[in-house]
């Protein structure tokens, strides 16, 4: 190592706050820290600013309607088309020849959508749904890998005003049938298979199966055909090649419908603290202004760059900051299809270079795991083009921070550490990379316009330095409307908590832990609810668990999240096997397989671990805290108010032991 890069980590190891390059303020989209003044003076007409950023059929006449809050009302009166915003617009203005859509296939393969081949493609693929009979508000099911027909699906739905609710592919056939029917989809866009690590893995078979779940009648389901020759299945009555029904509408127009500013877009599930998933709803104004505002004042995106979020389109992210945000401002975003390790531990770095990359947005996670495996993969390649560096999901030490600030940024990119939620929409605690000083490991002040604050128990403000919860106390556009069909959980998941429902204030509470410092950066600490962060994706404890007992052979099962190296967290399952039954290595393959199936390989238990008994309180609540310690490795605390103390230190010498 050169002298040179010695002093820049001796230095970087001690450094607590780094401010942004002047050559990066100068050229910011936002870069005058006036801007949080300005919004909280004017608020909430400041979201016209997000507003503006949008193309719209009829005007809007109101910014926010907050008569029946928390059923928050945003642009009220006007009407716009999500697909239009984001692809036609752009070739009306001249920008057809610009790059859209930037796809690279784990194998090697690219491929390259203009916007004007984007506009072909969402036409024909909204004619299709069209000829097959999907109606203005129907739900369509996207269950697919990351492949561009994701993207095109998505805007095709958007453009004849039908929501989709895509549903991480990852997720198990169980989980596609549950989103199914709690959103009585009766169209389902999936795929045959994709390839991972250079292995075609079957799709297919598992949509299949998921179908026989659902409660009713399914009318069309178009496969898209990415396995080729590799993988022989057939096409059941109702199932259609997605290419043969697209070429037989390649070339015809489809009128963006104009949807209503408060018509809903998309929806989401999401893990809750209960067994089933939360549908998240997100609208067509609110939503689209506060991504694509997000995208130009944090991510600081503008048309001419190449962007790049490697996150998969199936969770918020994606949809965020890969398909919504950066194409409504008609930027070129990269999509991959792959692993970061495929084939070599550098094919991030090598897809960065090749396309000249501006901005690039990940997770902590895999930063971890870049560390893991050496700074000589990011040095191998020129990052040079890079200018601004994301982070999401999960909180960031400040160890990964600096490593990705040196070996990815080249100490000369800021980072923003994005705090948000399916929920949220959009970006909501950040720091303005062209106007603050950066704190590793710190998300940030509340973005401008964006009223977070860090409460106690009581509602009342903890002092800087206390750890409390986070809270936020006015609405902003991004912020989902409800849970689909379900108003009262809306109420209850949400807003019970810290409102005052008489004096009609409303407090959004997204149930997580945090802690403020005397500028007012916020630390986000993580989950207070039963939900675990695992790689950043948000499982419900109750999920897993729920799965865990449907095993033959369990009796009862408790799932917490234990530290992980590179996860953040994992899964732990402490489970008591049914009487006559032991708990062997066959009991806990079951259990795994069972996981597997009911949500996903995802949350694969990281650790089964068998016990007689799980630690209770004498009201008999399982003791979750002393579960997540050990599984931490932490030293435990008092356990004397347990009614079975003796159990925890067998079940930690099981933990260890392993
Ligand atoms: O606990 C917070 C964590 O991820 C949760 C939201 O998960 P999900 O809805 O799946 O959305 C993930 C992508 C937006 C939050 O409640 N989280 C997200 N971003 C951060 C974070 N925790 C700490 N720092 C972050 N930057």
């Amino acid at each position: 190592m050169s002298q040179e890069n010695v002093d820049l980590e001796a230095r970087l190891e001690e450094q607590e706050a780094f401010e942004p390059p002047e050559s990066f303020v100068e050229q910011a989209n936002v870069s005058d820290e006036g801007i949080y003044d300005e919004f909280e003076e004017n608020w909430p007409e400041c979201w016209e600013r997000a507003a503006d950023l949008l193309s719209w059929d009829e005007e809007y006449d109101t910014v926010l309607e907050d008569d029946d809050a928390p059923f928050y009302r945003w642009f009220t009166g006007g009407t716009l088309n999500a697909s239009y915003n984001c692809i036609d617009r752009h070739v009306e203005d001249g920008a057809g020849d610009r790059v859209a859509i930037e796809w690279e296939g784990e194998l090697g393969e690219t491929r390259t959508y203009t916007y004007e081949d984007l506009l072909e493609e969402v036409n024909a693929f909204a004619a299709t749904l069209r000829d097959l009979g999907v109606e203005e508000d129907d739900v369509v099911t996207l269950y697919m890998p990351m492949v561009p027909e994701l993207p095109i699906a998505m805007l095709a739905c958007a453009r004849i005003g039908a929501p989709h609710s895509v549903v991480f592919a990852g997720f198990s056939a169980e989980a596609l049938a549950t989103r199914m029917n709690s959103a009585e989809s009766e169209y389902l866009v999936t795929c045959d298979g994709y390839y991972r690590r250079g292995d075609p893995l079957d799709h297919i078979s598992k949509t299949n199966e998921g179908l026989e779940d659902v409660d009713h009648e399914v009318s069309d389901v178009v496969v898209v055909d990415r396995l080729g020759d590799e993988l022989e299945h057939d096409l059941a009555e109702n199932q259609h090649d997605w290419a043969d029904l697209v070429d037989d509408n390649r070339g015809e127009t489809v009128e963006p419908v104009s949807r209503d500013a408060e018509d809903m877009l998309f929806l989401m599930y999401t893990s809750g603290t209960t067994g089933q998933p939360k549908g998240v709803k997100h609208t067509t104004a609110g939503y689209l202004a506060y991504t694509a505002w997000t995208s130009h004042a944090v991510l600081d995106i503008e048309p001419d760059d190449t962007y790049w979020c490697s996150a998969d389109i199936g969770w918020i992210t994606g949809h965020s900051y890969i398909v919504y945000g950066p194409l409504a401002l008609g930027t070129s975003t990269v999509m991959y299809e792959g692993t970061p390790d495929y084939p070599e531990k550098d094919r991030l770095w090598e897809i960065i270079e090749k396309n000249e990359v501006d901005i690039f947005y990940t997770a902590p996670t895999a930063i971890r795991a870049f560390m893991k495996w050496g700074k000589e993969y990011p040095e191998k390649h020129d990052l040079s083009s890079l200018r601004l560096l994301g982070t999401v999901g999960e909180p960031i030490n400040p160890k990964a921070w600096k490593w990705y600030y040196q070996h990815i940024g080249g100490g000369e990119c800021p980072i923003v550490d994005t705090w948000w939620q399916t929920e949220t929409g959009g970006m909501m605690v950040t720091t303005l990379p062209g106007v603050n000083t950066m704190k590793p490991g710190s998300a940030g002040p509340p973005l401008p316009g964006i009223d977070a604050r860090i409460v106690d128990t009581q509602g009342e403000e903890v002092d800087a330095g206390n750890a409390g919860y986070l809270t936020v106390h006015n609405p902003w556009p991004g912020m989902l409307r409800t849970l689909y069909n379900n108003d009262e959980r809306f109420i209850s998941e949400y807003w019970e908590e810290y409102s005052d429902e008489e004096a009609d204030e409303w407090v959004y509470f997204p149930e997580d832990g945090a802690k403020i410092d005397d500028d007012g950066f916020i630390t986000v600490l993580g989950r207070v609810d039963d939900v675990i962060n695992v790689s950043g994706h948000r499982l419900g404890t109750m999920e897993i668990e729920s799965a865990i007992v449907g095993v033959e052979g369990v009796a009862e099962a408790a799932v917490v999240g234990g530290d992980h190296d590179v996860k953040g967290e994992a899964v732990y399952a402490y489970v008591i096997p049914e009487d006559g039954y032991e708990g062997n290595d066959d009991l806990r393959d079951q259990i795994v397989t069972g996981v597997e199936d009911a949500i996903g390989p995802i949350a694969r238990p990281e650790q089964v671990v068998f016990t007689p008994e799980l630690p209770k309180t004498r009201s008999g609540k399982i003791m979750r805290r002393l579960l997540e310690d050990i599984a931490s490795g932490n030293e435990l605390g008092n356990t004397s108010t347990l009614r079975n103390p003796e159990v925890v230190d067998d079940i930690a010498k099981e933990v260890q032991g392993d």
